[in-house]
C-alpha cells in the first residue's frame, strides 16, 4: 500500500491489510467450510473489523501468546528489527474447553459470525491459556466486579485464548446506514491527502459534542496555524464498537455531530467526520494509548487529550476509576508512541460570567460550572435546557429527542 510523504508513517512502517483479495473469495470461502469453527461475538467480530484494517498495524491477527504477554507487561511490541510499537489493548479471542477440543490437532481455524457465516481464517493457530484475572487487573488497574467490558466478554469466556494470522473473507460491514462513515486508514490516508492535509489532528470521543470539547479542537487548530502550518484537517473520529449501556447510541452521536457541523461549531471544510471501529474498553490510561495509537496507523500525528479520556465512574464506588489527569500525562510519555505529538488540555468547563464553555481557572473556581454527563442527561430526560453557550441548539434537540425515545409512553 502506498502512503504518501507527508503523512505519518504507521507503526511498523507498512500498514497492514487481511483482507482476501477479491479474486481468491470464493476459494477461501470453500477452504473455510472445511475447517474447525470458532463462533464471533458481536464483540469479536469488532476486532476482526480493527484487525482486517490495519488500525493495529503490524498486528496481522488476534494476538498469540508472546504479543498478549509483552501488550499487558509492558504496553508495547518489540519488532523483527528490535525496534517498539506501542500496544496497549490485548486483541484476543476466548474459546472454551469443547472449542478447544473440536480444534484438536488443526492449524486453522474458521470464524463465523452470530448467523454462522464464515468470516474469517484463522492460520498458524496458538491455543494459551487466558488468564482472566491477571488481564483484567493489568488492563484496568482493578478486579472490582461491574467493569463493563470486562462484564460484557472476559467473565463469562473460555479459559483459553486462540492467537493467529488472520485472512478476512470479505470486508466487514453492519448494514446500519452508517458504513459510509467507517473510512479504514488506507481510505483516511486518501482523504487526507485529497485534502492536501499538512498536520492532521485527531479527537476520540464517544460523547455527544459539547462546546468544551469543540474548544479543543479549535484551539488546536489555532496553535497549528500559529506553528506555522497552512492546511491543518481535523479527524472527528467518534468510537463506534461497543459502548456501556448508559453511553448515547452511535446512531444518535453521529446526528449530533452532523448538527454541530451544520451549526458551525466545527468548520466542514477542515474537519473530516469517520468512525473508529474499535470497541471500548473504558481502561483510562491504559486504553487512551490504543486510541492514540490507532490513529497514527491512519495517519494522525497530533492527538488531544483533555479530562480523563476512557474513563467512567468506579464501578462500585463514588468516585471516578482513574486519576482524571493521568491519561495526558501517560500519553505524554508513553513508549512507542514518540512519533505523535499529543495536546494535553486542562478541563473545560462552563464560565458563568462569559456564558460560555472556557478553560477551568482554578482561581475563580466558583465562576464554573461543571456540567457531568449525568446531569446532561438528567436535562435532556427532563426536557430541560443546558444554560445557553453549553451545546449548539441543532445538537442538544438530537440529545432530547434520543432521551424521548427512551421513555414510555
Ligand atoms: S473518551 O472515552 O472518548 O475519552 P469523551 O468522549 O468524554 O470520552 O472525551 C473525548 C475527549 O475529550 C477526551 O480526550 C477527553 O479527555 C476530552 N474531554 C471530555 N470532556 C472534557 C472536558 N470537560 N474538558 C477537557 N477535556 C474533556
Amino acid at each position: 500500500l502506498s502512503v504518501r510523504a507527508g503523512l505519518i508513517e504507521p507503526d511498523g512502517g507498512k500498514l497492514v491489510d487481511l483482507h482476501v483479495a477479491e479474486p481468491e473469495r470464493g476459494l477461501k470461502k470453500r477452504e473455510a467450510a472445511l475447517l474447525p469453527r470458532v463462533k464471533l461475538s458481536r464483540i469479536d467480530l469488532q476486532w476482526v473489523h480493527v484487525l482486517s484494517e490495519g488500525w493495529a498495524s503490524p498486528l496481522t491477527g488476534f494476538m498469540r501468546e508472546s504479543e498478549f504477554l509483552q501488550t499487558l507487561h509492558f504496553n508495547s511490541l518489540r519488532l523483527g528489527d528490535g525496534s517498539f510499537v506501542n500496544m496497549s489493548a490485548p486483541i484476543v479471542l476466548a474459546i472454551d474447553d469443547s472449542q478447544k477440543e473440536r480444534i484438536a490437532e488443526s492449524k486453522r481455524v474458521t470464524l463465523v459470525d452470530l448467523d454462522d457465516n464464515p468470516v474469517a481464517i484463522l492460520n498458524n493457530i496458538e491455543i494459551y491459556k487466558h488468564p482472566k484475572e491477571e488481564r483484567i487487573a493489568r488492563t484496568w488497574g482493578t478486579t472490582a466486579p461491574g467493569l463493563p467490558y470486562v462484564e460484557e466478554t472476559i467473565t463469562k469466556a473460555g479459559n483459553w485464548l486462540i492467537g493467529g494470522d488472520l485472512e478476512v473473507i470479505e470486508p466487514i460491514k453492519y448494514h446500519d446506514g452508517l458504513d459510509h462513515f467507517r473510512l479504514s486508514p488506507v481510505e483516511l490516508r486518501q482523504e487526507f491527502e485529497k485534502r492536501n492535509a499538512d498536520a492532521v489532528f485527531a479527537f476520540q470521543l464517544r460523547n455527544p459534542v459539547h462546546n468544551g470539547h469543540a474548544l479543543l479542537m479549535t484551539d488546536t487548530r489555532r496553535r497549528l496555524l500559529e506553528m506555522g502550518y497552512k492546511n491543518p484537517i481535523l479527524l472527528l473520529h467518534p468510537l463506534g464498537g461497543y459502548t456501556k449501556a448508559d453511553d448515547v447510541p452511535l446512531s444518535w452521536r453521529m446526528k449530533q455531530h452532523e448538527k454541530v457541523l451544520e451549526d458551525g461549531v466545527l468548520d466542514p471544510e477542515t474537519t473530516v467526520v469517520s468512525i473508529f471501529p474499535s470497541p471500548m474498553h473504558y481502561a483510562g490510561p491504559t486504553e487512551v494509548q490504543w486510541h492514540a495509537k490507532a490513529r497514527i496507523n491512519a495517519g494522525a500525528n497530533f492527538y488531544i487529550v483533555g479530562r480523563d479520556p476512557a474513563g467512567m465512574g468506579h464501578p462500585n464506588e463514588k468516585r471516578d476509576l482513574y486519576d482524571a489527569d493521568h491519561g495526558k500525562k501517560v500519553l505524554s510519555m508513553a513508549p512507542g508512541l514518540e512519533r505523535l505529538n499529543i495536546l494535553p488540555f486542562r478541563v473545560a468547563a462552563y464560565d458563568k460570567t462569559q456564558f460560555k464553555m472556557a478553560f477551568f481557572d482554578p482561581s475563580r473556581a466558583q465562576d464554573f460550572l461543571f456540567i457531568s454527563g449525568t446531569k446532561m442527561r438528567a436535562l435532556a430526560k427532563n426536557k430541560e435546557n443546558p444554560p445557553d453557550g453549553f451545546m449548539c441548539p441543532g445538537g442538544w434537540k438530537v440529545l432530547v429527542k434520543y432521551y424521548d425515545s427512551l421513555t414510555p409512553s
